[in-house]
């Protein structure tokens, strides 16, 4: 690996500006890539022979500016977070005509008639309990009907171990408020759920990337963590892993479960995909319930914008979660929440449930023929295809280059839990835009990659 050694003699400036002058000079003329990892604050001061304290204001504006960016324990790189999360978000932005294949919700088209259950609601008697303070644990029918979903998609869970989030980002984010500190290892997969490396970032963890086979992530690589380093939390999504399309057997469950008992590890299981499943392959949180945080959400399976999570929390960990979730919001609002136990209750989440399956296997059908020869995951189930790129292309390169050509889609690096990603390949939203749409954007993707349609951004 190079190290970084910047020439700030050549900068009559202040020492810290000469820094960032002599970063912004070796970048523009190419000696410093994207992603690069550069020195430690302390490598640079000792290297160059000044004081820490110069090195990290040069950082601190540097990172103002945009030229790097911190990934906390993991150090810090060149390019602003343009390159990682924020650059999905510029590109849908910057083309605000572009059809969007980067968004992973489901067709907003089938969600439940919010204004007859509203009206219905308004007719209930008790109906001002729900701006009333409930406790953090949240409101008992709510936990209930929590336990009770988690009960049809085949988790036993006791009312009392449920937790009721405002969607699973913020469960995530609560478990691992309940169970981390900074600087501790979570493990997952090498292409991991963007929200959860926005969070692993935040709370300076650090982050490790497993492999994957065709069943998720692999135990050999797994058990290697463990031996090297104190993994405190395994962070899994056996159901359909988001980007990969992964989903994991009986058996891999039970090998991943096995390893996480033997080194102790804390497992968070999100089933965020299971609603969409019919086949029914077990829990890790059946197999290790007092090590397992079992999370669900309504997010794809009934609306997004409901905000609703279930949590099964281990019962040795509930005052860690409720001091977490106070930490967080003090307590839920309560109204979304009955709005999802009444059409848990009435039905509706297994109507709409039934509609969202169908509605992506006719998407996956018409995605089919056009992805022939190439190396895509896919599920049955999924939003989403996982494109794995031919060679000469990096996963950047090919959605700066269709959203020139009017599409957005997702490339891998911003999933990638290493600076330099295991292969190239971009996620592909199958459901979000019109059939038409899809059809139309999978031929500029395709043409790209099979060079029948040319280029329109000079290669660098
Ligand atoms: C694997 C995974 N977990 C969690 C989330 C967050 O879900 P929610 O919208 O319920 O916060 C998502 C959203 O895309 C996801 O894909």
């Amino acid at each position: 690996m190079k190290v970084w050694k910047p020439d700030i003699e050549r900068h009559n400036q202040p020492l810290y500006l000469a820094l960032i002058s002599a970063l912004q000079a070796d970048i523009d003329c190419g000696s410093l890539a994207v992603q690069d990892r550069l020195p430690t604050q302390r490598e640079l001061a000792d290297s160059l022979g000044i004081a820490i304290g110069t090195v990290t204001r040069a950082y601190a504006e540097a990172e103002r500016r945009g030229l790097i960016h911190s990934e906390g324990r993991r150090g810090t790189f060149v390019g602003g977070m343009q390159t990682s999360r924020s650059m999905l978000a510029s590109l849908v932005k910057e083309r605000p005509d572009a059809i969007d294949l980067s968004k992973n919700h489901p067709s907003y088209d089938l969600d439940p008639d919010l204004a007859a259950a509203l009206k219905e609601l308004s007719r209930a008697s008790d109906i001002h309990r729900l701006l009333e303070y409930p406790s953090t644990a949240g409101m008992t029918h709510h936990r209930e009907a929590g336990a009770r979903w988690l009960g049809e998609l085949g988790m036993k869970a006791d009312p009392d171990s449920v937790f009721i989030t405002a969607g699973a980002q913020h469960a995530l984010s609560v478990i691992l408020g309940a169970e981390m500190h900074r600087g501790e290892t979570i493990c997952t997969d090498n292409f991991t759920y963007l929200g959860m490396r926005a969070i692993a970032q935040q709370q300076d963890l650090n982050m490790i990337g497993l492999e994957v086979d065709e069943v998720g992530i692999m135990p050999d690589s797994f058990e290697a963590a463990c031996r090297h380093h104190r993994v405190r939390v395994l962070y899994c999504m056996p159901t359909i892993s988001n980007p990969t399309n992964r989903t994991m057997t009986v058996l891999r469950r039970e090998e991943i479960a096995g390893i996480a008992a033997k080194y102790g590890v804390t497992v968070i299981e999100d089933e965020i995909m299971r609603p969409l499943v019919p086949e029914q392959s077990g829990f890790i949180a059946e197999l290790l319930p007092d090590q397992t945080y079992l999370v669900v959400s309504t997010s794809k399976a009934l609306a997004a914008g409901l905000r609703v999570g279930v949590v099964r929390a281990p019962d040795a960990a509930r005052q860690r979660m409720v001091e977490s979730l106070t930490a967080s919001c003090i307590c839920l609002p309560p109204l979304m929440i009955e709005l999802f136990a009444r059409w848990l209750d009435d039905g509706t989440v297994r109507d709409v449930v039934t509609q969202r399956r169908q509605d992506i296997a006719r998407r996956q059908k018409l995605v089919d023929p056009l992805l022939d020869g190439f190396v895509c995951h896919r599920h049955p189930c999924s939003y989403h295809c996982w494109l794995e790129l031919p060679d000469g292309w990096t996963s950047v390169r090919l959605a700066m280059e269709t959203q020139a050509q009017g599409v957005v889609v997702s490339p891998g690096e911003v999933f990638a839990t290493e600076s330099h990603p295991a292969y190239e390949a971009v996620r592909i939203s199958v459901v979000s835009p019109s059939a038409a749409e899809l059809e139309q954007a999978l031929g500029i993707i395709t043409g790209l990659l099979r060079g029948t349609i040319t280029p329109r951004l000079p290669t660098v």
